[in-house]
């Protein structure tokens, strides 16, 4: 199964994405994860991209198609993924459609993440990782059980990522306004759009995502 998970800064892409590729044992692909390792590895391309992303820029086309299309290649694909930050504009759209039809795979389902706007601020301000494990929290909505502990792998290390400050964020919504929602009017037409609401709590979206792929298959 390969599937898409479409919706702006904070709507909870990542933190379904982890979710569902648990429970379907599927590869969970981030871009935006992806980069950042590369920035903290201080490739080429992560360093490049590092001063986009801080920005609230999006990475270009190129880039990104890139390195998707390599990841897709890597034997863990092959039994499905899921897209969790890509496509983010018609041109990467278009460009995965090519890739999965040359590789004789089909898209299963787009699924987009629908959120009200004015409270995403908060959901992106709130939010930190574990340092060692990456496992994502939120200051309201995901606290580690043992306070200050992470709940995977014990570590009392977190961090917030550099582009999660006020001023990144705008940009950020700009973007995804601009480029971005576009695809969903794309994949409606094209019949894989399915939209679940992700201002419910955490697990009441991941029950919604199960009952929209249930449909499916
Ligand atoms: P990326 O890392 O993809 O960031 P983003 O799209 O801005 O999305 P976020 O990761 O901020 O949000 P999310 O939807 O994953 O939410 P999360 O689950 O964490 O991209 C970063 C940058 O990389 C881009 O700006 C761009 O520069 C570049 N880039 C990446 N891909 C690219 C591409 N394809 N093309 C070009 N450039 C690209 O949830 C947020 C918080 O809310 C968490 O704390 C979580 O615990 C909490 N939360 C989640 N769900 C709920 C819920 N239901 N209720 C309450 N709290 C919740
Ligand atoms: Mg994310
Ligand atoms: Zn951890």
């Amino acid at each position: 199964m390969n599937l898409i998970l479409l919706g702006p800064p904070g709507a909870g892409k990542g933190t379904q994405a982890k979710e569902l590729s648990v429970r379907h044992k599927l590869v969970q692909l981030s871009t935006g994860d992806m980069l950042r390792a590369a920035a903290k590895a201080g490739t080429k391309v992560g360093i490049e991209a590092k001063a986009v992303m801080d920005k609230g820029e999006l990475v270009s086309d190129e880039i990104v198609v890139k390195i998707i299309a390599e990841r897709i290649e890597q034997p863990d694909c092959a039994e499905g993924f899921i897209l969790d930050g890509f496509p983010r504009t018609l041109n990467q759209a278009a460009a995965l459609e090519k890739m999965l039809k040359d590789k004789k795979r089909k898209l299963n389902a787009v699924i987009e993440l629908k959120v009200d706007y004015n409270r995403l601020v908060e959901r992106i301000v709130g939010r930190y990782a574990c340092a060692k494990c990456g496992e994502g929290y939120h200051d309201r909505f995901k606290r580690p059980k043992a306070r200050k502990v992470c709940d995977i792998c014990g570590s009392t290390e977190f961090s917030r990522r550099d582009d999660d400050t006020a001023e990144a964020v705008t940009t950020r919504m700009l973007a995804y306004y601009r480029d971005t929602s576009p695809l969903i009017g794309y994949y409606f037409a094209k019949g894989t759009l399915r939209s679940v609401d992700g201002m419910e709590t955490i697990d009441k979206v991941a029950k919604d995502i199960e009952g929209v792929l249930a449909v499916r298959s």
